[in-house]
């Protein structure tokens, strides 16, 4: 009999993040999804059988010599709809990069033909090698999701990117990739930048003006924008939030900061989305100490000077075929001054949303309309910022299938 649930193998490999793939297979679990875990055989160092056996509910085993009746090594992977590879080492990466078929997880690998997720976790010099780089460029070239590791402390002393990102993030991606299927991969092989959060920008030590983004439609974006196959740069201004699975978080303050990180990301993306709320204006002086109050004085006006705007700089340095999108924030005459800021600020694409107390800021949820350069206009009801996401995602790949693949290539900035 078939299994009505959406079958996952999780395979493993051999590091020490194993243990965070227990939280990732019980969430997958009990959130009913039939999975097999598949280890490889130095996967089992670092957690043993029974934990995964107990956990799936599944009999476990590394080699293809077990049960060969049912010919495991080709029927796990056919009958897949996901294979998610957590925590994928440099080895393992290498392996399925090159099409090895030593055991019975990279088997799975070759047979699959439905998405095929891997979360790298490795020391930062194993992961910036240029033999691991090139191995990930391979394997997202042939539409396989590599979501990007985290960055923190690693085992040891050292810290750097090589963290597996959150088993709860892993989920999401894993939730996502399962919903679009395999058609959804529509990003696979591009580079989207994305910026999120909201800038600060210093009076002096212990004070800033800000503003109240949350970072969580930004956020989204990164998400979504990892589940559909793209390679992604967050630039995040002070954001609570954890990062993204899939996406390379740079945390930046203030508006300048962020110019600066968005401005070379975008270098080498295929679409950019400015989704974070930077200020306009920053004190014309930074006070290098606290300022004080004085007795029977009033306080020194505050004067303000103007912000790069990064959106309308990318619209004017924007490599041939690249997509650039903003957001509108608007509390009056929505529409109106959506169409006008769109034409100012030169994007692609600008999604329109009202804010004001209560109707976007935190709130997980949004409602937008998105103009186009080319006059559509497109309506987004209120509903998950990720839904939004995916809205923005569709018509951003819309507009790179137009973009000829040779000229996107041969293009710098
Ligand atoms: N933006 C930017 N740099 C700035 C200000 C805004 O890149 N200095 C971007 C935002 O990320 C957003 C878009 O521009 O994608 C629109 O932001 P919004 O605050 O709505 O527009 P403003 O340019 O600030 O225009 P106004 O204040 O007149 O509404």
């Amino acid at each position: 009999m078939t299994s009505p649930k959406p079958r996952v193998v999780l395979g493993v490999s051999a590091g020490i993040a194993a243990y965070k793939a227990c939280e990732l297979l019980r969430r997958l679990t009990e959130s009913g999804h039939d999975v097999t875990v598949v280890p490889t055989a130095d996967a089992l160092r670092f957690v043993g059988e029974p934990t995964w056996a107990a956990l799936s509910g599944k009999p476990v085993s590394p080699q293809v010599w077990d049960g060969v009746a049912e010919v495991p090594h080709v029927r796990l992977g056919q009958q897949a709809d996901l294979v998610f590879v957590a925590p994928a080492t440099a080895d393992l990466l290498a392996r399925a990069a090159h099409g090895l078929a030593d055991d019975l997880l990279t088997n799975t690998l070759l047979t699959a033909r439905c998405p095929v997720v891997f979360a790298p976790a490795m020391h930062t010099e194993m992961w910036q090698h240029p033999a691991t780089q090139a191995n990930v460029a391979t394997l997202r070239e042939r539409g396989a999701v590599v979501v990007e590791p985290a960055s923190g402390r690693l085992t040891g002393k050292d810290t750097g990117p090589g963290r597996l990102p959150d088993p709860a993030e892993l989920f999401e991606v894993a939730r996502h990739v399962l919903a679009r299927g395999a058609a959804g991969r529509d990003l696979a092989g591009r580079h989207v930048v994305v910026s999120a959060g909201g800038t600060r920008e210093a009076i002096d030590p212990v004070r800033f003006i800000g503003n109240r983004s949350s970072g969580l439609q930004g956020y989204a974006l990164a998400r979504t924008a990892a589940a559909r196959g793209a390679r992604v740069t967050l630039v995040s201004a002070n954001v609570a939030l954890p990062d993204p699975a899939g996406a390379e978080t740079v945390a930046v303050g203030s508006a300048e900061e962020m110019r600066k990180a968005v401005v070379e990301a975008a270098g080498s993306a295929d679409a950019v989305v400015m989704a974070a709320a930077v200020a306009d204006f920053r004190p014309a002086g930074y006070r290098g100490s606290k300022i004080k109050k004085t007795e029977g004085a009033e306080p020194e006006p505050i004067r303000l000077v103007k912000n790069p705007d990064i959106l309308a700089e990318l619209g004017r340095i924007r490599r041939q075929g690249q997509v650039v999108v903003g957001f509108a924030a608007e509390t009056d005459d929505v529409l109106a001054n959506g169409q006008a800021k769109l034409a100012r600020k030169g994007c692609d694409l600008l999604v329109v949303n009202q804010v004001g107390e209560n109707l976007t800021f935190g709130r997980p949820d949004n409602a937008a309309v998105v103009l186009g350069a080319d006059g559509s206009r497109t309506e987004v009801p209120r509903g998950a910022k990720e839904a939004l996401a995916e809205v923005v995602w569709d018509l951003v790949a819309a507009r790179l299938e137009r973009t000829p693949s040779d000229v996107r290539q041969g293009e710098g900035r």
